[in-house]
């Protein structure tokens, strides 16, 4: 038996992994998982509990909590939400309560996208088709910054280039990070890219792949 078509949508905040794994969704018709929006979850519901985000066992037991049905709350889409995000996902013991309904997703019979850090690599390693989504930090604070706006945040461009610098540093920068590029993964670079053209050269990666699979 084939696995599932699973597309692993993986890289740096603001990299337009979201809006690429959106659309590929669309297209192959198939759902689609944020995965950052579970993590975000457990970084807003711990704090609005009075939580510390450096609270280990809190932050887990927030994590084995989480249902789907819990994740729709606008609140998960604000910078802080963001940062809080980024500091509870350092924790081990949060991402093996996260591991669970990821992995789930990820064997729906159907196929399905997932977009994250850690999908192609930890998630979802037999994934048949793996993107690694990135651009310059200067460009992704300028997506961020136009997002934020648009969403009523008063941000300037400088403090949204800070959190990008940091988050990087914080999801990239020990040797077990969770955000790595698998070794079979395309790296798609989309700093000169508009995002038209980041979603056709995306569909062409995942078409190569699907071509691959049906093969196998
Ligand atoms: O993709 P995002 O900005 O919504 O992710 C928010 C934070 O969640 C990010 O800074 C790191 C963490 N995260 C993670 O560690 N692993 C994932 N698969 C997805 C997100």
């Amino acid at each position: 038996m084939r696995e599932p078509f699973v597309i692993a949508v993986d890289g740096p905040a603001a990299s337009g992994k979201g809006t690429i794994a959106s659309r590929l969704a669309a297209a192959y018709d198939v759902p689609m998982l944020d995965s950052g929006l579970l993590y975000r979850a457990v970084g807003v519901l711990l704090l609005h509990r009075g939580g510390d985000l450096d609270d280990v066992a809190a932050a887990t037991q927030v994590a084995r909590d989480l249902t789907a049905e819990m994740l729709t709350d606008p609140a998960f889409r604000t910078r802080e939400a963001g940062e809080a995000a980024s500091r509870v996902a350092v924790h081990t013991p949060v991402r093996e309560a996260l591991r669970e309904m990821q992995q789930a997703f990820a064997r729906r019979p159907g196929g399905a996208v997932i977009d994250g850090r850690d999908i192609g690599t930890v998630i979802a390693p037999e994934a048949p088709a793996k993107l690694y989504v990135t651009a310059s930090p200067q460009i992704r604070a300028e997506r961020r910054f136009k997002q934020l706006v648009a969403q009523g945040e008063p941000v300037t461009y400088e403090d949204i280039l800070a959190d990008i610098l940091k988050r990087d540093a914080r999801d990239g920068g020990r040797a077990d990070s969770p955000m790595r590029q698998a070794d079979d993964a395309v790296l798609l670079d989309t700093s000169e890219m508009t995002i038209e053209q980041a979603t056709d050269a995306a569909r062409r990666i995942v078409e190569a792949a699907r071509a691959r699979w049906e093969r196998s």
